[in-house]
């Protein structure tokens, strides 16, 4: 009786538990999964958004967060640490970028105007200035959120980039929705003058050519090549919107 007891009690502990903290728990909890799995038999405790497309859904990473993971680090592989640049094999100026340890050898969390790295990308001389051309300046946007990320304290953070609801994808305009993204994590690799794996991503018919691999690479699914690293993935929201501009057509919109 006291041990039938003590196991519910116990079980009431696992379900309290697991409903505290929702997100962080689906990846490692199989009650969560059970309890939201919509193929199940169950019916599913929380309500689908409406309409229901399979790509729309939410980041759970918190909008007003600057995620080292999926936003500042392929933004840096992509623009500074690539090959013959900041990598470990270049080392350009002694300096590699390839991982959060060494780039915070440029960074003093909690003051953009102190760090290396952000007052290299607004350096008014050219010839100072990061990134080097043909890899384009970074635009406002871009240095905007390298800023933002080092006054939040430049942490090694990410989010679950597996939960993703209140992501628009519908419609996607590759000038508008998905250019954007592939300029801040792919086209350091991927442009006219050096189009790793002979791919350029800074054009739409370089675009074009290679959109049906883009979802399974970036998914890092099986058969594919994983991008932009085998140990960085895009944001969901991001791989969601480039996916679905791929299966409305991959226009020239
Ligand atoms: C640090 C450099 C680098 C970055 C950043 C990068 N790539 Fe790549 N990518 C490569 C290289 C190199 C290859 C070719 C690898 C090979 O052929 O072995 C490649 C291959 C690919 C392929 C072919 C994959 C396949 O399985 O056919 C796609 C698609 C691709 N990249 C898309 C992207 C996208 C989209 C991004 C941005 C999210 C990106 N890459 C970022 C270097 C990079």
């Amino acid at each position: 009786m006291k041990s039938t007891l003590k196991g519910m009690t116990f079980l009431m502990l696992v379900i309290v538990g697991s409903w505290s903290c929702e997100h962080e728990v689906a990846k490692v909890n199989p009650l969560y999964a059970v309890v939201t799995d919509t193929t199940t038999t169950n019916p599913p405790v929380v309500p689908p958004i409406t309409p229901v497309d399979p790509i729309t859904v939410v980041n759970a990473c918190s909008a007003d967060t600057v995620y080292f993971a999926s936003q500042l680090f392929p933004l840096i592989l992509s623009s500074c640490a690539m090959a013959k640049c900041h990598d470990n094999i270049t080392k350009a100026e002694g300096v590699v970028l390839t991982d959060y340890a060494n780039i915070m050898r440029y960074v003093s969390a909690g003051s953009p105007t102190n760090s290396k790295l952000y007052r290299s990308l607004i350096d008014n001389d050219p010839g100072n200035r990061m990134p080097r051309l043909p890899v384009a300046p970074f635009t406002q946007t871009q240095i905007d959120l390298v800023a933002k990320w080092i006054r939040q304290g430049a942490k090694n953070n990410s989010c679950n980039t597996s939960s993703v609801t209140n992501c628009d994808t519908l419609k996607m305009s590759f000038v508008t929705n998905v250019s954007p993204i592939l300029k801040s994590s792919c086209t350091g690799c991927h442009n006219a003058t050096s189009p790793s794996g002979n791919i350029n991503l800074t054009t739409y018919a370089g675009t074009k050519v290679i959109a049906s691999r883009l979802s399974g690479s970036l998914n890092h699914l099986a058969g594919y090549i994983a991008m932009p690293s085998s140990t960085i993935k895009l944001s969901a929201c991001d791989i969601n919107k480039i996916t679905a501009w791929v299966h409305q057509g991959a226009l020239n919109n």
